[in-house]
């Protein structure tokens, strides 16, 4: 197949473009060379490529911006995907795009999982501008997936995990505060990636939720990732209410139902792939982390 895959630089799509490389043509423009919220660049760029598929990794992700730049957060969440979705429909390819689990509130009880069919009710700019971009999605191609996933980590990027390990290594450690009240499932990029290519290659259709098995709070993922790199550390429990910005979802515990069903799953238990992701990067990971790389 022939798969454009935007934001192919970021998380998400770095990874993809490693796993969908292998069997797969890609053809994967930087964001100088297509703005997705440009009409004329969408279509003179899916006129060019005729791709089969065109795979959406971009996004603005940073909550408090999403907060305070109404027009970046619409450029890049709303319109490029509605840009993508419209020229995918025009031109009969499959268009796959990337969502969260921030579409939802969150205040379901633990440990119930959300489904890919519960009623969205986003709390932030950045949950609400993902929504519309899945309402942009539905409307606009009809031959779609929608993936929903959460808490991705990788070796490309910042992130969560990253970020405890530079507070671990600092040369003066304080007590790192993490929420022990957020709870999701730890999801590795390359089987996210891995996940995407089964969807894309097995034509599936719709809104599918894509995590690793199993889930812990914050406090507990930071601890266990500790723990397996032998990083002695001071971990201080406090609240998802003592954050100052956005709120994020206090669960985001998304279930793979649809992916399940019909027998398209490939995700595993988040430990297992932790520890996978740990003994492959965590060496290189306290090198950046020591150097403040990350
Ligand atoms: N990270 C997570 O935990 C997570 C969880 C669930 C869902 N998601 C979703 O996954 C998607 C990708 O997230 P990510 O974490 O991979 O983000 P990321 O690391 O910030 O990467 C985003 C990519 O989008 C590119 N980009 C931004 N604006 C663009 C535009 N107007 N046109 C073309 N390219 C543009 C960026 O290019 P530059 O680098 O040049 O700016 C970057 O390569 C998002 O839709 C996000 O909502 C992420």
């Amino acid at each position: 197949m022939k798969i454009l895959i935007v934001g192919g630089n970021g998380r998400v799509g770095s990874e993809c473009k490693d796993v969908l490389g292998q069997e797969h043509e890609l053809i994967t423009p930087s964001k100088k060379k297509l703005d997705i919220a440009s009409w004329d660049g969408v279509i003179e760029c899916l006129q060019e490529v005729s791709p089969d598929v065109v795979l959406n990794c971009v996004g603005l992700t940073n909550m408090n911006v999403c907060e305070t730049d109404n027009f970046a957060v619409r450029k890049t969440n709303i319109e490029g995907p509605r840009n993508l979705a419209q020229c995918s429909a025009r031109f009969e390819c499959v268009f796959v795009h990337i969502s969260c689990a921030h579409v939802f509130d969150g205040q379901k009880m633990m440990p119930q999982p959300y489904f890919e069919d519960d009623t969205a009710n986003p709390l932030s700019a950045y949950g609400k501008s993902k929504v519309e971009s899945e309402v942009a999605v539905r409307g606009n191609a009809p031959n779609y997936i929608i993936i929903r996933s959460a808490w991705v980590y990788g070796f490309k990027g910042s992130g969560f995990l990253k970020s405890i390990l530079q507070k671990a290594l600092e040369k003066n450690p304080k007590p790192i505060k993490v929420m022990s009240d957020q709870y999701g499932s730890p999801t590795w990029n390359h089987r996210l990636a891995l996940q995407i290519k089964e969807l894309i290659e097995k034509k599936a259709k719709g809104t599918y939720h894509v995590t690793s098995e199993g889930y812990c709070s914050r406090l507990e993922y930071a601890k266990y990732a500790l723990d397996k790199l032998n990083i002695k550390a001071t971990l201080e429990p406090c609240s998802i209410k003592d954050l100052k910005g956005p709120m994020p979802p206090a669960n985001c515990l998304l279930e793979n139902r649809l992916a399940k069903k019909q027998g398209l799953s490939v995700m595993t238990n988040w430990k297992k792939d932790l520890d996978s992701f740990l003994d492959k990067f965590g060496s290189a990971l306290i090198k950046k982390a020591k150097m403040r790389k990350i």
